[in-house]
């Protein structure tokens, strides 16, 4: 006779594992996973259980209800694994939460709109222009014809250069001149608040870009997000391996994107993105030299309404080591002057109220300016293309 109380062991541990099934296979419908994964890991449990209960009772049987019993026990552990196998591989699926999440942070990375900015409204720079055509749109544009030649045209782009010498307008220029759309972030995007976000957002930038298939991804102040590891922070030392990981991923992928990083600090950028295959190339964008600060002022200046009098070679003179920013602050500040003589002339009551930008503005406007960028600045920019064997720019002062 087997022993009575295993076998009622075995009955109520059957009966429940079937319960706890059911209540699994309802929770899977609706979609609840992680209810779902732990009703199947317990009913698991429950039916291997149940398969020992009967094991006991097995002891104490004749031959003929062993067999039977024994057979039970193998369907039993069986059930008991595929069930075990159910629950681990819903907890390897993403979630409906997780899903949802990820369509969330991708809708933070939408394109921006079309660039208007194009290579011709960048003045000067036209060793740089020339280098970026060669290396990065002209590649992107007609792989077939480097491919034949060998060219290996994999890898973006590293702009670097002082604040306000137009690094961000040139990445955006190259959205416009290879007709991609441009997907832009700064570390403040990047860096969430929450524990493990940053990486999830780096994920869903360079996903979003992915979906696009072709595309310009930029990140500026790339120096913060792709520092050199090591230090204390936690979550750049876990970023810096995903973002070099995500930029690896584009060697087996057939659409067009483009990364471009820009950074006024590139001596902070982990050398591991630089290397081959990363961000070859390398592209010095510095204070304007006299011809850039001639040109972009006559541009500017034409612009506005001015006197004759607006003395530009005089004005470029005195704006050596002035970044565009600080030209376009310059401009900015000194219309200000014939608007508010405009104003006066208006609230006297005058018919013609119309002034102009002459040059005693400019010069007043420049009074009250300095340069933004310190020299030491320019020199550590130039001891790392030295370190870095780069040739430093011809400039006329
Ligand atoms: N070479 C250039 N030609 C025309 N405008 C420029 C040039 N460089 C910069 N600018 C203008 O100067 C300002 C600062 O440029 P930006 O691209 O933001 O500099 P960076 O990203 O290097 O700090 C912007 O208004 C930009 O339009
Ligand atoms: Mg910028």
């Amino acid at each position: 006779m087997y022993q009575k109380e295993s076998y009622d062991l075995y009955l109520s541990k059957l009966r429940e594992a079937m319960t706890v099934d059911e209540a699994a296979g309802e929770a899977r419908k609706k979609g609840a996973r992680d209810q779902a994964a732990d009703e199947y890991a317990k009913a698991s449990v429950l039916y291997a259980q149940a398969a020992n209960s009967l094991l006991d009772v097995c002891d104490g049987c004749n031959e003929g209800e062993r067999k039977d019993f024994e057979k039970s026990v193998e369907r039993l552990t069986a059930i008991a694994r595929q069930v075990r196998a159910c629950a681990e591989e819903l907890r390897r699926q993403p979630s409906q939460q997780d899903i949802q999440a990820e369509e969330e942070d991708q809708v933070l990375f939408r394109p921006a709109e079309a660039q208007n900015v194009t290579f011709d409204d960048i003045a000067g720079l036209d060793e740089a222009k020339q280098m970026i055509l060669d290396e990065i749109i002209h590649p992107s544009m007609y792989r077939e014809l480097y491919d034949r030649f060998k060219m290996d045209n994999s890898g973006g782009l590293l702009l670097f250069g002082p604040p306000g010498g137009g690094k961000t307008m040139i990445a955006r220029a190259v959205a416009a001149e290879a007709n991609l759309p441009f997907f832009s972030a700064r570390c403040s995007d990047i860096v969430g608040k929450y524990f493990g976000e940053a990486e999830k957002h780096v994920r869903a930038l360079f996903e979003a870009a992915r979906k696009a298939k072709n595309a310009v991804i930029f990140l500026d102040e790339a120096e913060a997000l792709a520092c050199r590891r090591g230090g204390h922070s936690t979550v750049m030392n876990r970023l810096v391996p995903e973002l070099l990981s995500q930029m690896d991923g584009f060697e087996k992928f057939d659409g067009r994107i483009i990364v471009i990083f820009a950074t006024n600090r590139p001596y902070d950028i982990d050398p591991a993105f630089l290397r081959h295959g990363r961000l070859p190339s390398h592209c010095y964008v510095p204070l304007p030299d006299e011809n850039v600060r001639t040109a972009f002022l006559k541009k500017m200046i034409a612009q506005r309404p001015c006197s004759d009098d607006v003395d530009i070679g005089k004005i470029v003179q005195a704006t050596n080591r002035f970044s565009c920013a600080d030209l376009v602050n310059l401009v900015r500040k000194s219309c200000q002057y014939p608007i508010n003589r405009s104003i006066e002339r208006k609230a006297k009551g005058e018919q013609t109220v119309e002034e102009f930008l002459c040059q005693q503005d400019i010069e007043q406007a420049l009074s009250r300016l300095h340069p933004s960028v310190e020299p030491e600045e320019i020199e550590r920019l130039e001891k790392w293309m030295k370190k870095m064997g780069m040739q430093l720019p011809q400039m006329a002062a």
